[in-house]
């Protein structure tokens, strides 16, 4: 049997970059108190983590948007908002925190619609960045990792609103296998097994 996903960034990857991005956005935003939005569901767990590694006054807002068309492609990134941010950002520094970048349309469409609204910046840090996709130019501050060409779940993203709590992020190899059975990444719920580290115990023979 072929392989249907595969990690593609482990947690602890995941956990290094995170922290690494947390300290580069620290010491831009030095001094200031920027206002981070996250585009619900898939990068709350991203926005989560990343705000443990900002160690400023920050703000989080949310917005939820539905796009119109069957994706962003077929709407042209033109969406509908469903709930809109609780306060105004107008005067305010705002960080667009983003689960994944992909053809970059509903971000392009994000981001004007921010604008308008008299922001003193906005920039953009997305996790993932499928930079092979792309159609508008859309300026990305901080990118954690560069993502190929391939459909991911995991750590916040979904296939159809399943496997946004896999603490890895995997790649998926066989898409009409995982459509025909989408309970085949379960056993990816658990996480790596765990690697025994230098100067730990040998473990008895007959454990367990
Ligand atoms: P866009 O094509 O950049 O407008 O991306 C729109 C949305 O599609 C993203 O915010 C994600 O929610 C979703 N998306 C794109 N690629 C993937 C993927 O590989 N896995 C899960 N969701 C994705
Ligand atoms: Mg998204």
């Amino acid at each position: 049997m072929s392989e249907v996903a595969r990690i593609l960034f482990s947690a602890s990857d995941i956990r290094r970059r995170v922290r690494s991005l947390g300290a580069e956005i620290a010491a831009d935003y030095a001094g200031r108190s920027p206002v981070l939005v996250t585009m619900l569901k898939g990068g709350a767990m991203f926005l989560s983590d990343l705000i443990r590694e900002i160690p400023l006054p920050v703000r989080v807002d949310f917005m939820s948007i539905s796009a119109y068309g069957a994706d962003s492609e077929a709407s042209g990134g033109v969406v509908r908002i469903l709930k809109d941010l609780d306060q105004p950002i107008g005067g305010e520094d705002v960080l667009v925190v983003e689960d994944i970048v992909d053809t970059g349309l509903t971000l392009s469409y994000l981001l004007s619609a921010l604008q308008e609204r008299g922001p003193k910046s906005v920039e953009v840090c997305t996790l993932l960045d499928k930079t092979a996709r792309r159609i508008p130019v859309v300026p990305i501050r901080y990118q954690g990792f560069e993502c190929p060409d391939r459909f991911v779940v995991g750590y916040g993203l979904d296939i159809g609103e399943r496997y946004r709590n896999l603490p890895d992020i995997l790649e998926v190899l066989d898409m009409s296998a995982l459509q025909a059975d989408p309970d085949q990444l379960a056993s990816f719920l658990h996480g790596e097994p765990p690697v025994p580290a230098d100067g730990d115990p040998p473990v008895p023979a007959d454990a367990g």
